[in-house]
């Protein structure tokens, strides 16, 4: 059992529910009254590019969509001799991208579009053939990706709000229009914060990202769930499902197939824009579609999760924050749905950011977090054999301060809850491996149920967390578990050593 050089423990993978194989046959695809598809339906054909719909630009300036940088209404305050006029924005970007791409490689129009750290990569890192074929190739096909806006984005994309279930439906090709208008920043109110958009992630970026070839042939789902109740933890007779966990690999890599969990910001992508590359800026890079999202998500409530279905891994890494390496293009050969997205589905979950170590065990942050992950794993009118495994790790446990064996519970609870087996890939650590899969091995040997895991969960914040004078409590909480479990079912053999760190 202990065979540490296979680097994993529980349930072989293979047992596991994976995608496509996984999923009954989805329904056919069509407009209902919480999903917009921005393509024809109807046309729909595997491998051939989807088509727009509707035909025509339908220009819409309103609080419910997307303000799009095509809109008669994006107009630009002139100053004139005769007073103050206006002009057309989508004009002058069209004849700014147009003049500045045929204008010399000296990274003039890096400067005119305020590009900064463009004009940098130009004169301080490209060769001059790089800077080149970036003026010459790139920035001209990026150029005609944003400008085709009123052609391929035609239908009024709606805001994913607060509090409202709803999906989206738009192909590869239009996801790929609207980042290069994030690109060159073109949309309009979406370049300072406390504009009216202040509850949405920023959208508009600098960075370069790769243009292919080939055209993205797809579509992808964006959907915004919200728990209208939560399961009443306290009272919970499920029973933990299967996991494997294992301390060699990654979400993206070995829960291919698998729900795999965003370790996100309540603005999803968090800081992919500007600083920051760890889980989700990372994933968010090497499947830049996921990027759209901040277009048209409003910050998540604590109740809430974004579920996204059919995005492309384009780039492949190397490190982790610091020492992250672009490692070359990949090319992604995940099996296609029906409605031809990638079978690769991605839940935002944004874990609670604690400062002190002991915050996290209050009964009301405990419940805060499985009522999130539950949010993200639930699925409404799924018939549980046909569910996915959730492949996650250690959310909430970087950048945001969180126990991992605490957090692991959570996850196994709430993935118990929603009915799906856990693949938990510990990346690297071998201890929580070992130490996670002792305790999983313990709950379901004697029957723990989630009602039972979760009143000890309170008894250990209200005995040992509550009159906790140092920064850490003396009694970890696996070994408060086991203690308690062990005297209560008194004779039960096979007890863990409980020297956990
Ligand atoms: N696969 C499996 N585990 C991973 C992977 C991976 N690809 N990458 C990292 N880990 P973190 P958080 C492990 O800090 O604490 C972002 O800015 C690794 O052990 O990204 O929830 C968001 O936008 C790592 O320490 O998640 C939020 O603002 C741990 O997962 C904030 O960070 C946690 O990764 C969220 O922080």
């Amino acid at each position: 059992l202990h065979n540490m050089d296979r680097g994993w423990l529980g349930t072989p993978i293979e047992e596991l529910n994976r995608m496509p194989q996984c999923a009954p046959p989805l329904s056919h695809l069509k407009v209902v009254p919480n999903h917009t598809i921005t393509i024809r339906t109807d046309l729909l054909k595997e491998g051939e590019l989807p088509v727009p719909y509707p035909t025509k630009f339908k220009d819409t300036w309103d609080d419910v969509s997307v303000k799009m940088p095509c809109s008669d209404k994006n107009l630009f305050p002139m100053e004139t001799e005769d007073g103050g006029g206006v002009q057309s924005r989508w004009e002058l970007i069209h004849t700014s991208c147009v003049e500045g791409c045929h204008s010399e490689i000296q990274c003039g129009p890096c400067k005119e579009m305020g590009l900064t750290a463009l004009n940098l990569l130009c004169t301080e890192y490209l060769e001059h053939s790089e800077a080149q074929h970036l003026f010459e190739v790139v920035l001209p096909a990026m150029v005609d990706l944003a400008l085709s806006a009123p052609r391929l984005c035609t239908m009024p994309i709606p805001l994913l709000k607060a509090r409202v279930n709803y999906s989206l439906t738009l192909s590869q090709e239009q996801i790929a229009c609207l980042l290069a208008n994030a690109f060159f920043c073109t949309f309009p109110r979406r370049n300072s914060r406390k504009s009216e958009y202040c509850n949405y992630p920023e959208i508009n970026f600098y960075r370069l990202f790769e243009v292919t070839q080939n055209k993205p042939k797809g579509l992808v789902t964006f959907t915004r769930q919200t728990l209208s109740s939560t399961p009443d933890w306290e009272s919970s007779q499920s029973q933990l499902t299967r996991l494997h966990i294992t301390c060699k690999g990654t979400i993206e890599e070995g829960g291919y197939g698998m729900l795999q969990v965003d370790f996100a910001n309540r603005f999803v992508g968090g800081g992919v824009t500007g600083h920051g590359l760890v889980q989700e800026e990372i994933r968010f890079v090497i499947n830049p579609e996921l990027i759209v999202s901040r277009l048209f998500t409003e910050a998540l409530e604590r109740n809430e999760c974004l579920i996204i279905t059919g995005t492309e891994q384009y780039s492949k890494y190397s490190g982790y924050a610091e020492t992250y390496k672009w490692a070359g293009s990949y090319r992604d050969e995940t099996p296609r749905d029906d409605w031809q997205r990638r079978c690769t589905e991605i839940v935002a979950i944004d874990a609670f950011k604690y400062r002190h170590f002991l915050e996290q065990f209050l009964p009301e942050k405990i419940t805060r977090e499985l009522n999130k992950a539950y949010c993200g794993f639930f699925r409404q009118k799924a018939n549980r054999q046909h569910l996915s495994a959730v492949a996650t790790g250690n959310w909430g446990c970087g950048a945001f301060g969180g126990d991992t064996r605490l957090k692991a519970l959570i996850q196994l609870m709430a993935a118990a809850e929603a009915g799906r087996d856990v693949a938990y890939f510990t990346f690297g650590d071998a201890q929580l491996m070992r130490d996670v899969h002792e305790m999983h091995k313990f709950l379901t040997e004697r029957r723990i149920t989630v009602g039972r895991l979760y009143s000890l969960l309170n008894q250990y914040s209200s005995v040992v967390c509550k009159n906790c004078r140092t920064p850490r409590p003396d009694v970890t909480l696996y070994s408060f578990i086991y203690e308690k479990v062990s005297s209560h079912c008194r004779g039960a053999a096979g007890v863990p050593d409980t020297k956990d760190p």
